[in-house]
């Protein structure tokens, strides 16, 4: 599986990339204003930063099929590792078949529900972004569409996308996600954190600490 970053923070990114746990950035436009830039700007730095390799989606503001399509051309032209963001709306979908026949990668998102994402595979997008926390939030078992959009594409070759599990909030929706065969984890800093963690790791890493220097002070090093 691999780990995107859902940020447009450029000290997350830079630690992430740090540790190695980095393959790809997604941005919304509520990430970009909580960092008070413009999308262009941000994007620009975020793709330079992460490198030619690592996509990062940037995210339409239209809703219109023109509009939307023009956006889409121009996100694309901000660099080569740049991937549109298009939300799943009736304009979207229309304007997904039209800027993917163009060659530009697609996130869908705003997807809620397997049928949906059903349909912005047919229009060929790339990625699939279930918002799997939100439905949580709302009383859905958001996993439940992560696992029908997994099914749905192991069934059928002609529809060649990759799943973004997004709006991940815990570690029980990466450890799902992994076992339905989700692509993708695009998650906040916080819950990346979060994955390293375990209270016997840290109790065994001091044990094995401690029984190695009470040795030593015994040997009088
Ligand atoms: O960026 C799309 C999605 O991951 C947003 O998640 O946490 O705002 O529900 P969240």
């Amino acid at each position: 599986m691999k780990f995107f970053l859902d940020t447009a923070n450029i000290d997350e990114i830079g630690q992430a990339l740090d540790w190695g746990l980095c393959d790809g950035v997604t941005t919304n436009p509520t990430l970009v204003a909580r960092e008070g830039r413009e999308m262009e700007e941000a994007a620009k730095e975020i793709c330079e930063l992460v490198g030619p390799d690592r996509p990062v989606s940037a995210e339409v503001l239209a809703v219109e099929y023109d509009a939307i399509v023009k956006e889409a051309q121009e996100r694309a032209a901000w660099a080569e590792n740049i991937v549109v963001k298009i939300p799943l709306i009736p304009e979207g979908v229309k304007a997904m078949k039209t800027v993917s026949e163009m060659g530009i990668p697609i996130n869908a998102t705003l997807i809620f529900a397997s049928t949906q994402a059903l349909l912005a595979a047919k229009a060929g997008a790339t990625y699939l972004s279930p918002f799997v926390g939100r439905q949580d939030d709302a009383g859905f078992d958001g996993m439940a569409s992560v696992e029908q959009i997994a099914q749905f594409l192991r069934m059928y070759d002609d529809l060649d996308c990759e799943i973004i599990l997004a709006s991940a909030r815990t570690v029980e929706h990466v450890i799902r996600g992994t076992q339905c065969g989700a692509h993708i984890c695009t998650m906040p800093f916080d819950l990346l954190q979060k994955l390293f963690k375990h209270p016997m790791t840290d109790i065994g890493l001091d044990k094995f600490l401690a029984d190695y220097r009470a040795m030593q002070e015994e040997l009088g090093k």
